[in-house]
C-alpha cells in the first residue's frame, strides 16, 4: 500500500464507459440529477456514507467524500462507446429504467453524450449487433483505435484524468489462453488477431496503455489475465473487477454470512431470476450465461467454508438460473429458496422474493468505482485493487489469494483502506480501554 501523499483531484475527471446501455445511462442520468439537486445519490458509498475516525467516544464521523480527496461530482465528464448509435438520452429511454418525468429534464445533457464507434465482434456477444462499430476487426487496429479515442475524448472534455468502467454486454465465457500468459504474448496475439482476445480485453489493454484505471462490471474475462495484470503494474494503473454485485448475489452475500455466524446449516440454495432487458436477452445465450454462472455460484463456498464446517455446509446444493422474460424489462425478479437446518437438525425454509431494479442498484457502483479508482491512481496504487472487492460478484484478486465474498468483511476492508490512506488507524471494533480503539 502506498505511503506517499495523494495527488489532489485537480481538474475534471472523464469517466469512460464501453457500453452505453441501461447501467451506463442510469449512472450518467443519476449523476446529472444529483448535480442539479433533483435527486439524492442513494446507494453510493462515496457520496452518502460516513466513516468513523478514532475511538467511538471521539464522535468523529466525516463523510467519506470529505475524508479522502475524491473527485467532485461537478468535475465529472462522460464519454462512451456502443455498438448502437443511440445517444445517452435515446439509450436511457429505450432501457426504460427511469421514468419519462425523471428523464426528460435531463434530455439536453444526455443527448450530447454520443457513443464512439465500438470495438466489436458479434462472435463474442451472440445476440447483439449494431451499426456503430469500427471499420476494422483486426485486434491490433481496434486496440490502437481505442487508444486514439481515449486521447481524443480526454482532449475534447478538457479532463486532467480518466477512468474506464466496462458497462458493455457480457461476452462469451473464455478461459485465459497462451496469449494471456505475458505482455509479449498478448501483444503478439493482437498482431496475430488471436481469437482468444475478446473486445473487452482490447478496451482494458487500451486503458492500461494510456495509464487509465479500469474496472470490469461484467463477468467475462477482461483485465483478469496475467498479461494485463502485469501491464497494469508496469504502467502504474489500478484495475479491478468483476461483475457488479447487485440483486440476488448482493442478497446472498448479505444473508449467508449471517447464517454462518449463527452456525445454522444450509442444505440447499435455489436461485432463479426473470428479467427482460437487453442484458437478459444476451444472457439467454448459453455461452454468455456460462460466464455469469461462474461468477454467481462461486460466492457461497468461500463464505461458508464447507471444508471447515462439513456437517453444516458439506452437502449444500446450489443452483442459479436466469430466464429471459421480456415483459419484465429491467424490473428483474429474483427468487431464492433456502433450505436451512437448526438445533437437532430440524429443517426450516426461507424464501426471498426480491423485486429489484438491476440498473438502479448498479449505477451507484459505477460512480463509486470511478471515484475510488481515480483516488487509487493518485495514491500510487497499481495493479489489482482487492480492497474494492465489496462491489463485485467475483472479486479480482492476486494470483494465489482467496476471494473474499462476505460483504461485511469486504466493507470493513474498504473502510480500513480509506483510513490508512488518510493516515488514520484501522478500526478493529475491540472494546475501548482494551486496545484504545473503541
Ligand atoms: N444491471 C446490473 O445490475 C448488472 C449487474 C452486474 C453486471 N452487469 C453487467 O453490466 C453490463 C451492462 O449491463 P446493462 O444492463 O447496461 O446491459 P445493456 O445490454 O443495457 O448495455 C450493454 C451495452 O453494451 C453494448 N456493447 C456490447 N459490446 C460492446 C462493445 N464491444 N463495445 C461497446 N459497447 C458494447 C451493447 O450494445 C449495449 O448497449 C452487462 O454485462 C451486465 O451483465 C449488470
Amino acid at each position: 500500500m502506498a505511503t506517499h501523499p495523494i495527488a489532489p483531484a485537480t481538474g475534471k475527471l472523464l469517466v469512460l464507459t464501453p457500453g452505453m446501455g441501461a447501467v451506463a445511462t442510469t449512472f450518467m442520468a443519476g449523476v446529472e440529477a444529483v448535480r442539479k439537486g433533483r435527486s439524492l445519490p442513494i446507494g453510493s458509498i462515496t457520496q452518502m456514507q460516513t466513516i468513523r475516525v478514532g475511538a467511538r467516544s471521539d464522535n468523529k464521523n466525516p463523510l467519506i467524500k470529505d475524508f479522502v480527496p475524491l473527485a467532485k461530482l461537478d468535475d465529472i465528464e462522460f464519454a462512451g462507446w456502443d455498438v448502437k448509435a443511440d445517444n445517452a438520452f435515446e439509450s436511457a429511454r429505450n432501457a426504460q429504467v427511469l421514468n419519462p418525468q425523471d428523464l426528460s429534464p435531463l434530455e439536453g445533457f444526455l443527448s450530447n453524450i454520443k457513443p464512439m464507434k465500438a470495438a466489436f465482434e458479434s462472435d463474442y456477444v451472440k445476440r447483439l449487433d449494431g451499426p456503430n462499430v469500427k471499420a476494422t476487426t483486426h485486434k491490433r487496429e481496434m486496440a490502437e483505435a481505442l487508444r486514439q479515442d481515449i486521447r481524443n475524448a480526454i482532449a475534447t472534455s478538457g479532463a486532467t484524468r480518466a477512468v474506464m468502467v466496462w458497462c458493455g454486454s457480457t461476452e462469451i465465457y473464455l478461459r485465459p489462453a497462451a496469449c494471456h500468459a505475458s505482455i509479449e504474448a498478448f501483444e503478439k496475439g493482437l498482431d496475430m488477431n488471436d481469437p482468444a482476445i475478446a473486445p473487452s480485453q482490447l478496451y482494458a489493454y487500451a486503458a492500461i496503455k494510456e495509464g487509465i484505471p479500469y474496472a470490469n462490471g461484467a463477468p467475462n474475462l477482461s483485465a483478469d489475465s496475467p498479461a494485463l495484470e502485469m501491464l497494469a503494474r508496469e504502467h502504474g494503473v489500478p484495475i479491478c473487477g468483476k461483475d457488479f454485485k447487485t440483486g440476488q448475489t448482493l442478497m446472498k452475500t448479505i444473508l449467508a454470512p449471517g447464517f454462518k455466524a449463527r452456525m445454522l446449516g444450509i442444505d440447499g440454495w435455489f436461485s432463479t431470476n426473470i428479467l427482460g432487458n437487453r442484458d437478459g436477452e444476451v444472457l439467454d445465450d448459453p455461452a454468455s450465461f456460462k460466464a455469469k454462472e461462474v461468477t454467481k455460484t462461486g460466492v457461497l463456498d468461500t463464505i461458508l467454508q464447507p471444508e471447515l464446517y462439513p456437517e453444516l455446509y458439506g452437502n449444500l446444493y446450489h443452483k442459479v438460473t436466469i430466464n429471459y422474460y421480456p415483459p419484465r424489462g429491467d424490473a428483474k425478479e429474483g427468487w431464492d429458496t433456502i433450505d436451512i437446518r437448526g438445533w437437532m437438525g430440524y429443517p426450516m425454509q426461507i424464501k426471498v422474493d426480491f423485486l429489484c431494479r438491476d440498473s438502479i442498484l448498479a449505477a451507484p457502483i459505477v460512480l463509486d468505482l470511478a471515484l475510488f479508482l481515480d483516488l487509487s491512481k493518485r495514491a500510487g496504487f497499481r495493479g489489482i485493487q482487492e480492497w474494492l472487492s465489496f462491489y463485485f460478484k467475483f472479486p479480482h484478486v492476486e494470483p494465489g489469494h482467496i476471494q473474499e465474498h462476505d460483504i461485511f468483511i469486504q466493507h470493513m476492508r474498504l473502510k480500513n483502506t480509506l483510513r490508512v490512506l488518510a493516515g488514520e488507524r484501522p478500526v478493529t471494533h475491540l472494546a475501548e480501554g482494551f486496545d484504545g480503539e473503541g
